[in-house]
Formats: C-alpha cells, sequence, structure tokens
C-alpha cells in the first residue's frame, strides 16, 4: 500500500528518494511522485505507474536539493493518475504533502475549504490536507500541520515540506506506520524501514497523534496537542541483504527457498527437548493467564488468517480449548463475546493491516488480553498487543506470503506445545511433537529439491482459466491457502474447498479443463480423500495430488503426483504448501506475470 519516504541532509535528495521509493514498491501502488525544496522554491513531479515512470520524467534534469518527499500511491479517493498522485499542493504552490491513509470527513472539510475560496483541483482526500494546512499557515509550519490535524478524523502518515521553511520536513500519524531514519547530519522519513536501511538501522518509531520536525541534524517529536515527547532511536535487526534479490528472478522465488532457513530461525532458542514444551520468552508474563483460558479467539486477514485456520486444529487437537478463527474485518464490526476465559491472539505479518489493528483494539477495549504473532518487529500490532511471540522471518518483501505463512505456523505449533504441557499433553507426547518440529525445516529442503518437477507440472497447466484446491481436516486450510496464492500471482481463478464439499457443488464445474489440486497424504482420512478424487475422475478431471513419500498406489489413480515427506499429520501443512507455493509462483511466471507486484494487491493493507 502507499509508502512515503523524505530526506533531509548533506547530500542531493533525488537519488536517496526515488531509491527509498524502489525499496518499497514491492507494499503495491499504482502511482508516484516526489517534491523538493530546490533553489528556495517548491519542485514536484508526479506519475501514474511504476517508479521507473517518474524517473523517466526527471531524466536530464539537475536537482541540487537536499530536502525532499516521495510518495507511492495506491488509489483511494480517484483514479491512479498524474493529478491524483501525490505530492498534493496547496493554492499558493509552497506546501507539498504525502499522505498515506483515509481523511474520512474529507468531504465536510472540502465544502468549506470551497466556501473559503480553496480551488480543489484532484479527487484526492489529501489535497484537501495541503489547503487545511496552508489555511491554518501563520510562519509556523509545525504548528500548522498541528492545527489541521485537529480537524482531521481518519488515518494517516503525512510527510510535509514547505518552501518557506526550506530546512524542515514535518511528519505525523494517527493509524498508519511512519518512522524517522537517524542519520549523521542528515535523516530519513520512511513508512517503512527497508526505504531507510541502505543509509541508516537507527530507527525512531513515530506514535499516534504524534508530530515530528525534522531537520538535518535533529528531530523534535510533540503531540497533536503540542506536549513534548522524548525517544531514542532504536537499531533495527534487519540488514540489507535481507531486502535484497540474492540472484533470484523475484523475491518471493527466494523467501520460497529462505523457508529452512527460516522456520530454524522462528524456532532458535524455542524447543525444550528436556520437558517436551516450548519457551517462549514474550509469553512468560502470561502463562498463569494461559493455563487459565477456556476459549481462543484468532484474528486474521488472507494468508494470516489461514495460518489461524491450521491453529485452530492444533489448539483443538492438543491443548483441548475451543478454538473460533474470525476475519478481522468481520470481528470488528460485530458484538463478540468476551469473557474472562478468552484469549484473543491476533496474526499480522506486516503488524500493520487496518481491519486486524481495529479488531484487535476492540477485542482489547472489551477486556480481552490479545497476544500477538507478527513479523515486523516495533509494528503497531506487536507495539498495542498485551505480549505475543515474534515470528521471525526477516522482511518479506513478495505481495504473496510466503515463509511468513510457514513461520506462523510454527509459532501456532509452538504455542499450541506450550498449552497442551499446561494440561492433557504428556512429556513424552511434547517430546514427540517438538522432534518432529524440529525435523520439518529439512524436510522442506526436500521438496525444494524437486522444484523441478513441480515445474514441469506448471508448463502443462498454465494455461487453464480455473482450478480447484481440495484437502481436508489440517490440510484443508491449506487447500484455501494453494488457491489463493496462485490467484493473487497469476490471476487464474482458483478455489479452495474442503474435499468431501466437492459434491455440494464445485463438482458440477469438473472436465478435463479443471484441474483439481488434491492434498491426499497418509493420515487418518487419507481413504475418504481417494472417493473424492475417484469423483474427480470419473468426470475427467485432471488430478494433481501432494502425496506422503512411499504412497506408490496413489500414482495410478491420479495425473500428477508430487511427494512430501512423511511427518506427524499436524504437521503437514507446513510441507504440502510448498509445492502449492512453487506451483502457483512458475504458473506466474510462465504466465509473464508480475510475481512480486501483482496488480491491485498490497502487501500491508494499511486502509479499512
Ligand atoms: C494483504 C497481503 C497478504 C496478507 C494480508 C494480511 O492482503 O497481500 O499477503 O496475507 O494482507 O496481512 P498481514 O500483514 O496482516 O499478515
Amino acid at each position: 500500500m502507499c509508502g512515503i519516504v523524505g530526506y533531509i541532509g548533506y547530500r542531493k535528495a533525488t537519488p536517496i528518494l526515488i531509491d527509498g521509493l524502489r525499496r518499497l514498491e514491492y507494499r503495491g501502488y499504482d502511482s508516484a511522485g516526489i517534491a523538493l525544496i530546490e533553489k528556495g522554491g517548491l519542485m514536484h513531479e508526479k506519475s501514474a505507474g511504476k517508479v521507473v515512470a517518474l524517473e523517466k520524467q526527471l531524466e536530464n534534469r539537475t536537482f541540487t536539493s537536499h530536502v525532499g518527499i516521495a510518495h507511492t500511491r495506491w488509489a483511494t479517493h480517484g483514479e491512479p493518475s498524474n493529478l491524483n498522485a501525490h505530492p498534493q499542493l496547496d493554492n499558493s504552490g509552497n506546501i507539498a504533502v504525502v499522505h498515506n491513509g483515509i481523511i474520512e470527513n474529507y468531504r465536510t472539510l472540502r465544502k468549506a475549504l470551497e466556501s473559503d475560496g480553496y480551488e480543489i483541483v484532484s479527487e484526492t482526500d489529501t489535497e484537501i490536507l495541503a489547503h487545511l494546512i496552508s489555511h491554518y499557515y501563520n510562519g509556523d509550519i509545525t504548528e500548522a500541520v498541528r492545527l489541521a490535524l485537529s480537524q482531521v478524523e481518519g488515518t494517516y502518515a503525512i510527510a510535509v515540506v514547505d518552501s518557506r521553511t526550506p530546512d524542515k520536513i514535518i511528519a505525523a500519524r494517527s493509524g498508519a506506520p511512519l518512522l524517522i531514519g537517524q542519520g549523521e547530519e542528515e535523516n530519513f522519513i520512511a513508512s517503512d524501514a527497508a526505504a531507510v536501511l541502505s543509509y541508516t538501522k537507527k530507527v525512531v518509531y513515530i506514535e499516534d497523534k504524534e508530530v515530528v520536525t525534522v531537520s538535518a541534524d535533529s528531530y523534535h517529536i510533540s503531540t497533536v496537542e503540542n506536549e513534548e515527547i522524548s525517544r531514542k532511536a532504536e537499531e533495527i535487526g534487519w540488514s540489507l541483504d535481507m531486502i535484497e534479490k540474492a540472484g533470484h528472478d523475484y523475491f518471493m522465488h527466494k523467501e520460497i527457498h529462505e523457508q529452512p532457513d527460516i522456520l530454524r530461525n522462528a524456532m532458535r532458542g524455542r524447543l525444550n527437548f528436556e520437558e517436551g514444551t516450548a519457551r517462549l520468552r514474550g509469553l512468560t508474563d502470561h502463562l498463569s493467564d494461559l493455563s487459565k483460558i477456556k476459549r481462543v479467539i484468532i484474528i486474521a486477514c488472507g494468508t494470516s488468517w489461514h495460518a489461524g485456520l491450521i491453529g485452530e486444529y492444533l489448539i483443538e487437537e492438543y491443548a483441548g480449548i475451543p478454538v473460533e478463527v474470525e476475519y478481522a474485518s468481520e470481528f470488528r464490526y460485530r458484538s463478540p463475546i468476551i469473557d474472562e476465559g478468552t484469549m484473543v491472539l491476533v496474526i499480522s505479518q506486516s503488524g500493520e493491516t487496518a481491519d486486524t489493528l481495529a479488531a484487535m483494539r476492540e477485542a482489547q477495549r472489551k477486556g480481552a488480553k490479545a497476544l500477538g504473532i507478527v513479523n515486523v518487529i516495533g509494528s503497531t500490532i506487536a507495539r498495542e498487543s498485551d505480549g505475543g511471540v515474534y515470528i521471525h522471518a526477516g522482511p518479506e518483501i513478495g505481495v504473496a506470503s510466503t515463509k511468513a505463512f510457514t513461520s506462523q505456523i510454527v509459532v501456532l505449533s509452538l504455542i499450541t506445545i506450550l498449552l497442551g504441557r499446561m494440561r492433557n499433553i504428556s512429556v513424552n507426547k511434547g517430546m514427540e511433537m517438538i522432534s518432529a518440529l524440529e525435523e520439518i525445516p529439512a524436510k522442506i529442503q526436500k521438496i525444494l529439491d524437486s522444484e523441478n518437477e513441480i515445474k514441469k507440472i506448471a508448463e502443462m497447466y498454465y494455461r487453464n482459466a480455473n482450478f480447484l484446491y481440495l484437502g481436508r481436516g489440517v490440510n484443508f486450510p491449506v487447500a484455501l491457502e494453494g488457491a489463493l496464492k496462485l490467484k493473487e500471482i497469476s490471476y487464474i481463478h482458483a478455489e479452495g474447498y474442503p474435499a468431501a464439499e466437492m459434491k455440494h457443488g464445485p463438482i458440477a464445474l469438473i472436465d478435463e479443463k479443471m484441474p483439481v489440486v488434491v492434498i491426499a497424504t497418509k493420515d487418518s482420512i487419507y481413504n475418504k480423500v481417494m472417493s473424492n478424487i475417484a469423483q474427480v475422475r470419473a468426470r475427467n478431471g485432471r488430478v494433481i495430488a501432494i502425496a506422503t513419500e512411499g504412497d506408490t498406489e496413489i500414482a495410478d489413480k491420479v495425473n500428477h503426483v508430487i511427494y512430501i515427506p512423511e511427518t506427524k499429520d499436524c504437521f503437514t501443512p507446513l510441507l504440502a504448501v510448498i509445492p502449492l507455493q512453487l506451483l502457483a509462483y512458475h504458473m506466474a511466471v510462465l504466465r509473464e506475470c508480475n510475481v512480486d507486484q501483482p496488480r491491485n494487491l498490497a502487501k500491508s493493507v494499511t486502509v479499512e
């Protein structure tokens, strides 16, 4: 979703701002723009489309500016166009604003500004902010921003430059992420640490309703109500090579292949073999509460929601605690019943998804303790949750989530073992689970080594228009995730279904043009899944089965088999999803799709 970069310092601003925008491209956007304070005046340039189009417009022009702001926009108000791209300017042409989020009362503000004579040219809510700041400007740009924001309802992260105050950038946030990157004689503003990582690892996270004034050698934080805040920089644990492709064609491919190492990271120091349990530091303060919980509600969106469904199977089966998994966007507008024994688990890779954040706040408002399963350290959900566990997957740049998904399942498995050991799981059973989990990374590597076989299957099917994915039990959410991966990056229509439900509808669609991917691993419901496969084959459907190594019988009953190593039934999702990620990836590449930045999608959805 939208991205913000700002620079002020001793270097030329333009290359740094463009580099920052490139680092944010992965978040998904449809236009880009830049504003510089150049020779005492404001210069701005905008372009619909990719950052490269903006760069082309800037080509052969020399800029000397040392201060500027830039933006990638994901359209909310008004189509992606040069006019609607950010920065948006006030009528005097002195003030430029870039903005992530949505100003909810912008219509009311727009009417008031129009009747005051302001000329509004774009369809954006952001332009309203530029005029509002101008309206309150009385020689002090920080004060003008503060007064403007006091009129605003909604979510925002903004960066503002004013050509009359060329030695400052003003920034503020409420509900959308923003940070200061602290350098030597230079400072940065960014909505995502990836934009500043090439220059500094020191960041200051801006909190909601705070306004910051940044110059080349200092930053000053205060609240919208003008109370002083003092906050020191923190070191980010991510390095530059973590946000580069390392020889892979796409970040998604790199991230799929990183999974063995990433999962070892997610388990590191957390497996307690002797006691057959998990050691989760982020939950240490909550152990007494965890021993008493009677019900778990899992809240998430997208792929994280699929991980939540797998968590439901795990926790119910091994810890014996009832679990409900809710779409965050639905949960936030219901009247959920939360009693003393309810624990809320919030799953989010980015830690910034607007619906998930709002749902968590709603649960906390109703008295629930919310524990986060988050990847991005220092993100809003990580900071506002009452505790939780980081998945330590490192930066995930591909819009379609892969390594975060498997890391989330590992963390859910660890939480399950911890909760189970407090209840009915014996030490031996706990040890068995811990050992099975520890073997997963090597087993994933084995699947990755058979990538070529999976690619060959992709070559046979990438022209198909529809796919069905079937799975049962704990592998039903894997079917959902496999279908989601395919539609996200290849734009092939795909649906995930519980295998036995197929006969209640999707079976009507089956013919030789409908490939069906079935997770048919050797578990307690293997024979039932085989009957579902027979129903597909009887109707000429093409079956691609994900089967357990050593299952020789299945080969005659399906068109293609992808084997995965054997593991405990409850951990099959960690293996079964890998060929589905690779299948989606190769089909998307064959269809010449932009795998890392699929159309219309955003990595971190910070609007409702
Ligand atoms: C977006 C992304 C998905 C992700 C979902 C939830 O839709 O494209 O990949 O699963 O948001 O994001 P979160 O960061 O909360 O896990």
